[in-house]
């Protein structure tokens, strides 16, 4: 895997502070460079004074669905006589979203400081990282990180001195898209398959193991050490827009734009200056067309809603998309919509667990119907149909999983429809018709 990008000048990098700096994977340098401050500081502190100053900062679950990470903290009971867990996401299997990837692979010991300080506000012993198998050197430079930890006697059973235990174990999946899910997550590291449960209960009262468990984000837990460090009102001050929404974010760019690439902004950024002048907009001779910015899960946008949007979680939202994990898939006027829309539907077909049959049936056929239309054998009673699987498939299924599928399907095809319909009244393969897509 190769190097990041130089940081641009109006990126504002705390997490991607040391993107590229390999001497920061070392637990030597790291501490010269403030790291396991914070731990140390949390260690002294009451694990409900934590998770205050984590819910008064407002930092929000960065894996998709931005939940107040204070508030999920404040769920765990304490001292119930129970084990309690803190499961820590690194799957990242979600299209187009390549962030976490980059914080393990430079900043190891950024993640693991933030997985104890968590562990240790929620009560729990045991943090467990469950990264995704294909992400080979994440896993390699976690590993050698958490050896060092171990060694310097950062983590283990007198943690920092303090007399209290704290251990972080990495646990590697193996590659289904459903094990970011986080139920089906603490079944796969369970050793089971990794099937979506049934909620309630609620992780927090019956998680991994049947004990009270915590699931968070790399990029949320990393941001930890920064807010106890600067302090909850240094990361509130982190907003350019709507208040619920603070900090600074990772954006994986990827798709037809010049320079792709993990880009991290205050929230509320301007996105027209994001894609146009950070990310060095559309490549030559091209215009930009549509994106999904959250990742393929959330609905498609236009490139004109895109320009006025502000980046953060509710100014997604204003036009009908959401901010998701970041992963900001470009298209430009090169591409075929239904072409892109149909091999997106077949991921979600390929990746369904198969337990919902709004789900297992739903994706297999939405895709079997725009793989027809692409290949110009569409009929319009298709696109009706597609309509009424989106409406089967959104809400009413044990994961979101069948609605991630609907939703940039239906919004594409609300958004391009003329594309549809050309393939359909041509009777044209969009190969041919479009160009040859991403
Ligand atoms: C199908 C599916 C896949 C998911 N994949 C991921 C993932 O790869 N990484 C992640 O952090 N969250 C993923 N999530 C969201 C998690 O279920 C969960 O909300 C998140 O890890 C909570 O962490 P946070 O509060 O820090 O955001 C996925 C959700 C669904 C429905
Ligand atoms: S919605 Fe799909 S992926 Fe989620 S539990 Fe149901 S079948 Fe499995």
């Amino acid at each position: 895997m190769g190097y990041p990008h130089k940081s641009h000048p109006r990126e504002t990098p705390v997490l991607s502070k040391h993107f590229g700096n390999p001497e920061a994977r070392k637990l030597e340098t790291w501490k010269s460079l403030g790291g396991y401050k914070a731990l140390q500081q949390a260690l002294t502190m009451d694990p409900v004074a934590i998770q205050n100053v984590v819910k008064e900062s407002g930092l929000r679950g960065r894996g998709g669905a931005g939940f107040p990470t204070g508030l999920k903290w404040s769920f765990m009971k304490l001292n119930d006589g129970k084990p309690h867990y803190l499961a820590c996401n690194a799957d990242e299997s979600e299209p187009g979203t390549f962030k976490d990837r980059e914080i393990m692979r430079w900043t190891p010991h950024a993640l693991i400081e933030g997985c104890a300080i968590g562990a240790y506000a929620i009560g729990a012993e045991t943090a467990y990282i469950y990264v995704r198998g294909e992400f080979t050197e994440p896993i390699a430079r976690l590993e050698e990180a958490l050896k060092e930890a171990r060694a310097a006697g950062i983590i283990g059973n007198n943690a920092m001195g303090s007399g209290k235990k704290i251990d972080v174990w990495v646990h590697r999946g193996a590659g289904a898209y459903i094990c970011g899910e986080e139920t089906a997550l603490m079944n796969s590291l369970e050793g089971k398959r990794g099937n979506p449960r049934i909620k309630p209960p609620f992780p927090a009262v019956s998680g991994l193991f049947g004990q009270p468990t915590t699931i968070n984000n790399v990029e949320t837990l990393t941001a930890v050490p920064h807010i106890l460090n600067n302090g909850a009102e240094w990361y509130k001050a982190m907003c350019l827009s709507s208040p619920k929404s603070t900090g600074s974010k990772l954006f994986s760019v990827c798709g037809n734009v010049a320079k792709p690439g993990n880009y991290e902004v205050v929230m509320g950024f301007s996105f027209k200056e994001f894609l146009y002048d950070l990310c060095g907009g559309p490549l030559p001779g091209r215009k930009f067309k549509a994106l999904i910015p959250g990742g393929s899960s959330v609905p498609v946008i236009t490139i004109d809603e895109a320009e006025s949007v502000k980046m953060d979680y509710e100014g997604f939202l204003e036009v009908g998309t959401m901010l998701g994990s970041g992963g900001v898939i470009i298209f430009d006027d090169a591409q075929s919509m239904p072409r892109q829309l149909a091999r997106l539907s077949r991921f979600y077909a390929h990746e369904s667990c198969a337990q919902c049959t709004q789900c297992r049936e739903g994706t297999a056929w939405m895709t079997k119907i725009l793989e027809r239309i692409v290949a110009g054998q569409g009929t319009f009673e298709d696109l009706d149909t597609i309509f009424d699987l989106a409406e089967n498939m959104t809400g009413k299924t044990i994961c979101v999983l069948s609605d991630s599928c609907a939703a940039p399907v239906t919004s594409g095809i609300n958004k391009f429809r003329g594309e549809f319909e050309a393939l359909i009244k041509g009777k044209r393969s969009s190969t041919v018709a479009m160009g040859a897509g991403v």
